[in-house]
């Protein structure tokens, strides 16, 4: 609070002085200005050619690439409002989960999991902002294994192999990474930006050379293999964060009258003409009043995992009993919702070091940080931490029966943990319960000594949830239970994860920084000898945190699919004129996080649009 407080009295100060608001222009964060970003006034009854509702990183990037045809009107419909200076900064990531920025949803109580948080429920925010989730992500760029796409492509999905999907992720890509400049898996010429991230703490450095003597090779984790360790790929643009909406949006908004942006725009349901079962047009509301907007072509829903199912089902479109038991007539019975999987990661385990200066508090941030960031544009101050995450490793596990070349894990380097910002923001939204965060991380507040934190993912996990509506409300949130670790070994993996990284912590490089494992016991799991298998099993069932990679809510399978709601067109089953585009279409979990798959997905689907109606 304190840091945004002097955030805005610099902004407030630099808006005083003309050359600085040009510096500022030059800088890219001329959009502070603009909160000018005119919210265009809906005109009942109008008609566009595509409605894409959902201005997130799959919705961003295909209205951006339908628009390019001039012939084309396309709206593009966004519940919430504008990035501000704190979406620019990748430091503040964690800070914009408790902002409005944030849906705020959470899970059912989990039985098997999340113990650790309030009621039981783990915390599943997503972006509501032009840009989505990727304007309050933690800007990782990861696109996935060869075998994840394989693996849709055998399902039946034709078209989504890895050599076909790998050219859409090259076309949205820009990069700018050290010693890849003439690697055949990276392209120069995208609208989203790549980078390393320029700011590296001392523990990164250690944590990448102990990696390498544990036998993890250094690799790039979106090139030939992912299996070692990597500085953090990051979607930033000079150090400040590149959304969906500042790469694909921002550039062409005000050169295309084709492309018509509603923000804190409200999609209610998709008209659906039941004879034809084709999607009419939507409907929408705006400062509590309703419209209507026809659709000549196409609806397109890009409205995220948790949204554009239940917009699917607001529309009669989902399982008969769900629909039934609220009252909506079916239109189409199809299994929206019915499979919901998920990356569920341990948070830690966490390591203290002999260290000092190196682990990144937003607290400790200087007036010369801020002014070398903001006014000078310096893209290497800590504030261009993407939220202290700095390296990943990704490796399998004993028990795996997967093809050696595809990891079951990956670890993630945090050079800090909950304690990075007080209890402040992580915390809260995650929904850590106050003891947790207390009887482990309070006294790391204060520590003179650094300390980071190993966050192991598993990649493949066998548990699977569902989601549903509980009334007709649009409104009110749907129900979501994701079923963590409801597979048993979903969590033996976990395990293993967590004695690869204290493995890691052993070797030379991270033992000469005094490295050594945070040894305050985890409250519900004090009656288990500490580091004991079972003390992690417990471990792991309360320090559940997951990394947010919702996918499978509207999954692409063929028509022989019982679990699919969408074509290997991505076009909804048995409906007319009505696509799903985002990442709930992703029939499995990737080896991935999931934000580069959106922007593929987007711009396939553009292709596929295209291919139908020109
Ligand atoms: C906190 C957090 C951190 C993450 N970190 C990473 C990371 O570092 N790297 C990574 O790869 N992935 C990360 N992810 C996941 C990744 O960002 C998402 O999977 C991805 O951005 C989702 O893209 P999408 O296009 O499917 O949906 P979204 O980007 O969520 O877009 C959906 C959009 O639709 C809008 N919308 C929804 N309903 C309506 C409606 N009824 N009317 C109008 N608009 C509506 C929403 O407001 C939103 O803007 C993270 C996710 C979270 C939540
Ligand atoms: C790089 O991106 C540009 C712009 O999207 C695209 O035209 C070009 O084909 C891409 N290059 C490669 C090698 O994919
Ligand atoms: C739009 O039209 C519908 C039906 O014609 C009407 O019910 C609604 O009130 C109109 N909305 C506005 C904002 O005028
Ligand atoms: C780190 O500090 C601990 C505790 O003070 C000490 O025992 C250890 O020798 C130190 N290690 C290094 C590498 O300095």
């Amino acid at each position: 609070m304190l840091l945004l407080a002097l955030l805005t009295t610099q902004f407030v100060a630099a808006l005083a002085n003309p050359r600085l608001i040009e510096q500022l222009q030059q800088l890219g964060l001329i959009n502070l200005l603009e909160q000018k970003v005119r919210p265009n006034v809906p005109q009942n009854w109008t008609s566009y050619d595509f409605i894409v509702v959902g201005a997130g990183a799959a919705g961003c990037t295909l209205a951006a690439r339908l628009s390019e045809n001039p012939n084309w009107q396309v709206a593009l419909i966004e519940a919430g409002g504008v990035e501000n200076l704190a979406h620019l900064t990748p430091l503040l990531a964690g800070y914009l989960q408790v902002t409005a920025s944030n849906w705020n949803y959470l899970s059912e109580p989990q039985r098997l999991a999340c113990r650790g948080m309030l009621g039981n429920r783990c915390a599943l925010p997503r972006g509501k902002v032009l840009g989505g989730t990727s304007s309050i992500n933690f800007m990782i760029y990861n696109r996935g294994n060869r075998r994840d796409f394989d693996a849709w492509a055998e399902r039946g999905n034709h078209g989504w192999s890895y050599d076909e999907v790998l050219p859409y992720f090259l076309r949205s890509e820009s990069a700018q990474l050290q010693g890849l400049e003439h690697s055949p898996y990276h392209n120069h010429s995208g609208p989203l930006s790549v980078e390393d991230v320029r700011f590296r703490s001392g523990l990164v450095h250690a944590f990448v050379a102990a990696s390498v003597e544990a036998g993890h090779p250094h690799t790039d984790y979106n090139g030939q293999s992912q299996l070692g360790v990597s500085y953090v790929q990051s979607n930033t643009l000079n150090g400040r964060r590149h959304s969906a909406y500042s790469a694909y949006i921002q550039p062409v908004r005000d050169l295309r009258p084709n492309l018509h942006i509603f923000p804190f725009t409200s999609v209610t349901r998709v008209l659906i003409d039941e004879d034809t079962k084709s999607a009419q047009g939507i409907e929408l509301v705006y400062k509590q009043r309703k419209y209507t907007f026809r659709a000549r072509k196409e609806v397109i829903l890009s409205a995220g995992a948790f949204n554009s199912p239940q917009l699917l089902m607001l529309s009669g479109i989902g399982p008969e009993d769900n629909l039934r038991a609220i009252g909506l007539p079916v239109v189409q019975a199809l299994p929206v919702g019915k499979r919901l999987y998920d990356h569920m990661c341990h948070f830690g385990p966490t390591f203290v070091t002999n260290t000092t200066g190196q682990t990144t508090f937003p607290s400790r941030i200087t007036v010369a940080d801020l002014l070398s960031f903001y006014l000078a544009g310096n893209p290497a101050t800590r504030l261009s931490s993407i939220g202290g995450v700095e390296a990943l490793t990704f490796l399998k596990s004993p028990r795996s029966r997967l093809p050696s070349d595809w990891p079951d894990l990956e670890l993630i380097l945090v050079a800090g943990s909950l304690a990075s910002d007080e209890g402040t923001a992580l915390k809260q939204g995650a929904n850590f319960k106050d003891e947790i965060y207390d009887a482990l991380y309070r006294p790391l507040q204060l520590a003179v000594q650094d300390h980071f934190t190993l966050l192991v993912m598993q990649f493949h996990p066998k548990s699977f949830g569902r989601l549903w509506l509980h009334n007709r409300d649009p409104f009110t949130w749907p129900r979501i239970d994701p079923n963590y670790f409801q597979n048993e070994e979903d969590v033996e993996y976990l395990l293993d994860g967590i004695k690869e990284a204290i493995r890691i912590t052993q070797m030379p490089a991270l033992q000469a920084v005094g490295a050594r494992l945070l040894d305050r016991p985890v409250p519900g799991c004090e009656d288990k000898p500490f580091g004991s298998d079972d003390y992690w099993r417990c471990s792991i069932r309360t320090m559940s945190y997951t990394l947010h990679h919702q996918v499978a809510t509207c999954r692409m399978g063929p028509t022989t699919d019982p679990t699919a709601v969408v074509s290997p067109e991505l076009k909804v089953h048995g409906m007319r004129k009505l696509r799903v585009v985002d990442t709930s279409v992703i029939p499995l979990p990737p080896t991935a996080h999931t934000n580069a798959a959106a922007f593929m997905i987007g711009e396939k689907a553009a292709d596929l649009i295209r291919a139908d109606w020109l």
